[in-house]
This record gives structure tokens, C-alpha cells and sequence, in this order.
């Protein structure tokens, strides 16, 4: 797919898409997310975004949105120890447990919208789920392009909702809705998850930044746990809402119960597997 658009998008304020969750400052998900979260979900894909960008010996890599920097750490394994990996986030407690998994990386707590490195200092930059939640993802992009040297490499991943990509989320929202009717903010989490489902979006948007050969994939991987109530309890536990941290008890039971109810159709002897698609775009700044 190819895109000449240069209209500019308006920018959608963090409060309006985002709905009450916030990256910013979380504490209690990094570990969740590490341990529950990036095996299941996010590891599967670092080393297709590798191999989609060709990473090679001696590359200087960007990781933009790196959280606890599974990305991060397979490009360091491809590039070292000639090449360097920078990992951005604007979350302390994510880039904590990064440091701890690898201090070859160097990791800096920024927003992606003003990344404080020089112009044209990368060969390869990528942001894996990161890009739905930024407030301004325009700058971000167009910051992601200015530190890429000219004919640098961008790999791009959102998740894509898109026929039933997002099947593993939506019995979490209706369970939700009906238990937790009155607070927005977790089904506004699980909105903002997908709220960059559009490949034509995420296309112009990258054209848009100023970056060229702009091209956008879908592929599907398959999310595996245990059981249905495993992966449901995962994402409550790592989901930056402060209102899901303190849900009752006994809510947060029923919640689990209903949506691995409306979850057994993907469920067998093995435990859970639900599709989830992915959309990523390769650009070149
Ligand atoms: C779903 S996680 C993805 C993390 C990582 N890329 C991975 O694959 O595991 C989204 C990440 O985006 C980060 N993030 C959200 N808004 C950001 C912003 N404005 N600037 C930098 N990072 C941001 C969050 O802190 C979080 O670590």
C-alpha cells in the first residue's frame, strides 16, 4: 500500500482517546506487563519487526515506546557489539525493569513527542504498540524520522480490530460494562488498545510525517494462556487504570468469571488461543 496524502490530521488529545488510563507514572503494571504480558503478546513479534527491518551488525537502533524493552533487547542481541539501542518511554517504572534485563542498552524516560537525540543519529527505529497512545502522534512520528539517517528504516505496530483482531478484548469490555458500569476509563484502555486499528490511518499518518516507501502489513499472531481466566486476570493486572488496580474483589471475580465464560469458544485442552491481528508499517525516513 502505497500513500501520497500530505493532509495533516488533527491531534487528538490524551484525555479524549485515552479515556482515564495513563502511562505516565504507573507503578504497580511494569512487573505485570513483563512477566504476564510481554511473553504472550509482545516477544512473539520482536523478531519479525527484526527481520522486517533488516537489522544487521553495527546498526544504531531506536526503540520508541520501548516499555519494559523486549524490542529493545533483540535488536541489541542482532547489533552488538558494534552497533548501540537507545530505548525511549515515558514510564519510569517500565524502564526500571528494562535496566535491569539489559544494561548494554542505553534507556532515557521521554516522550516520544520530543526526543531529546540528535538528527539523523539511527539506521532503524521502531515503535511496537506504542503509536495508538500517543496524544500527539504526529510529532512523535515526525521526531521518530528527524533521528533516522536519510534512507534509515521505521517498523511501526499497532493492533488492528479489525475482523475479530480484537476477539480476546471485547467479552473483557462487556464484562465491564455490565459490572463496572459507571467508570469509563477501563473500557476507554481497552478503546485506546485499538485505537489505531485503521491501516489507511496509520499510513497517511506516516506519510504525513514526512517519510517515504510507506508501506503497511497486516499479519496475525496467536495469543496463548492457560486458560481463559488466566489471560483475563493478566490483562486486569497489567493494565495502567488505576480504577482496575482497586476494583472490588468481588466485581473483579465476576468480571473474570463472565469473560472467560464469553471467551470458551477459543478455549481447548491446552488452555486459551485467541488471533490477534497486528498492523505494521516499514517506512524509510
Ligand atoms: C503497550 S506498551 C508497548 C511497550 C513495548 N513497545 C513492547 O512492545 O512491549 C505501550 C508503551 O507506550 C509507552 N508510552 C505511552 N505514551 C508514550 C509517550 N507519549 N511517549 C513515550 N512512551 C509512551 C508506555 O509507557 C508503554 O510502555
Amino acid at each position: 500500500m502505497s500513500h501520497d496524502t500530505r493532509e495533516e490530521p488533527v491531534a487528538t488529545s490524551a484525555a479524549q482517546r485515552c479515556d482515564g488510563h495513563s502511562w505516565e507514572g504507573v507503578s504497580v503494571v511494569a512487573a505485570r506487563y513483563e512477566e504476564d504480558l510481554v511473553p504472550a503478546l509482545f516477544e512473539p513479534w520482536a523478531g519479525v519487526l527484526m527481520d522486517l527491518a533488516d537489522v544487521r551488525p553495527g546498526d544504531r537502533v531506536l526503540d520508541l515506546a520501548c516499555g519494559t524493552g523486549v524490542v529493545a533487547r533483540a535488536a541489541a542481541r542482532r547489533v552488538m557489539p558494534d552497533g548501540r539501542v537507545c530505548g525511549l518511554d515515558v514510564n519510569e517504572n517500565m524502564l526500571a525493569i528494562a535496566r535491569r534485563a539489559a544494561a548494554d542498552v542505553e534507556w532515557r524516560q521521554t516522550d516520544a513527542s520530543q526526543i531529546d537525540l540528535p538528527d539523523a543519529s539511527y539506521d532503524v527505529a521502531f515503535c511496537q504498540q506504542g503509536l495508538q497512545f500517543f496524544p500527539d502522534r504526529l510529532a512523535s512520528l515526525r521526531e521518530m524520522r528527524r533521528v533516522l539517517a536519510p534512507g534509515g528504516r521505521a517498523v511501526i505496530a499497532t493492533w488492528c480490530a479489525a475482523d475479530n483482531g480484537d476477539a480476546g478484548y471485547v467479552p473483557i469490555a462487556a464484562a465491564l460494562q455490565r459490572h463496572w458500569p459507571d467508570d469509563p476509563a477501563p473500557r476507554g484502555f481497552i478503546a485506546a488498545i485499538f485505537g489505531l486499528s485503521d491501516d489507511t490511518e496509520l499510513a497517511r499518518l506516516a506519510d504525513t510525517a514526512g517519510f517515504d516507501d510507506v508501506h503497511v502489513e497486516r499479519r496475525t499472531g496467536t495469543v496463548r494462556f492457560p486458560s481463559a481466566e488466566a489471560w483475563v486476570e493478566a490483562f486486569l493486572g497489567a493494565a495502567p487504570v488505576p480504577s482496575i488496580a482497586s476494583l472490588p474483589p468481588a466485581i473483579r471475580a465476576a468480571i473474570i468469571a463472565e469473560a472467560a465464560t464469553d471467551l470458551q469458544p477459543y478455549v481447548d485442552s491446552t488452555g486459551i488461543a485467541f488471533p490477534l491481528h497486528t498492523n505494521i508499517a516499514l517506512c524509510r525516513a
